[in-house]
């Protein structure tokens, strides 16, 4: 079974769009080997730009504002929302290119993606209708939820994305990503890290968000990027990173949160919010709060 037989055609708007998307990822997966080179621009973050976190967000934000799904989008590329001339019934969430800065030693990076109804892209997470992230390793996959279920589909010698898991729900193993530098952990954090470990957990962080909790989700355990010192809102990103893969991850059985509360329930503060990031199995994501309270 390939994606298009297999996502539900209740929404046809939103079947189209999800396979834009995916053919989007198939655009990118073909041009890394034609553009290594780095942009030489900063994103708002402060954050060396590589050459195809520009081109891949060029490239989605004008199939989305081509394609009359898609009324808005917010890319974490660019400074504001970009609302389409052509309007549509959606709108997007975008990290175009995650783990940008593995490109130059061959890791896995990814585009991460969140849609919702209407015009505003900028809500809470847990209204979102749909979610994916096209993942670019040994296989180039395309990770779904409408909200039946999270389903995996590799691309094929065809350019088909075929089925490969089918309704995924988070494992159980024990490992675990503990983010930042140990020095400038917040007492609550290092008393988790600290408890996982003492349970056994073991450490996996490549330094590709979508790559590692891709991993996660496969096998359990939890990733976190907490707040530290003297960036105590964390690294990550609230609208483009934490709330599509947080959302998947829950609608596999796991759960998500910003230390404090799940961070589906908030509503962003401005396109570049950043928090802190827990996303996991359940019970590591009570751990983490329960330790983040103070509890
Ligand atoms: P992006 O390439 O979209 O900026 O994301 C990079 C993020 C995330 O993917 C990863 O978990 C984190 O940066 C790694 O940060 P450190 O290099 O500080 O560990
Ligand atoms: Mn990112
Ligand atoms: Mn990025």
């Amino acid at each position: 079974m390939n994606l298009r037989q297999h996502i539900p055609d209740d929404d046809p708007e939103l079947k189209e769009l999800i396979l834009l998307i995916a053919e989007g990822g198939k655009k990118i997966q073909s041009s890394f080997i034609k553009k290594q080179g780095v942009a030489g621009t900063q994103n708002i973050y402060d954050e060396e730009q590589v050459e195809m976190d520009v081109w891949a967000d060029q490239v989605l934000g004008e199939d989305f504002c081509n394609s009359g799904l898609v009324a808005a989008f917010a890319s974490e590329e660019r400074p504001e929302v970009i609302n389409c001339e052509k309007g549509g019934k959606f709108s997007v969430v975008m990290d175009p290119l995650d783990g940008s800065s593995l490109m130059g030693i061959n890791l896995s990076v990814g585009t991460i993606i969140g849609i919702y109804a209407g015009d505003n892209p900028l809500l809470p997470g847990r209204e979102m209708v749909a979610a994916m992230y096209v993942l670019y390793g040994p296989l180039t996959t395309v990770t779904y939820t409408v909200k039946k279920g999270v389903h995996e589909f590799a691309l094929d010698a065809e350019g088909e994305f075929v089925l490969q898991h089918e309704d995924m729900k988070i494992g159980s193993s024990k490992i675990y990503a503990p983010g930042a530098l140990r020095k400038d952990w917040l007492p609550g954090h290092k008393k988790l890290i600290e408890d996982l470990e003492g349970q056994g957990y073991k450490l996996r962080f490549s330094g590709s968000f979508v790559a590692d909790v891709h991993q996660i989700l496969h096998k359990g355990g939890m990733f976190t990027y907490p707040g530290f010192i003297g960036r105590e809102q964390g690294k990550l990103r609230l609208v483009f990173e934490l709330n599509p893969m947080g959302f998947i991850v829950t609608q596999a059985g796991g759960s998500c949160s910003v230390g404090t509360q799940n961070n589906l329930d908030l509503t962003p503060e401005k396109i570049d919010h950043r928090v802190p990031v827990y996303v996991g199995g359940r019970t590591e994501i009570e751990l983490a709060e329960k330790y983040m309270k103070g509890d």
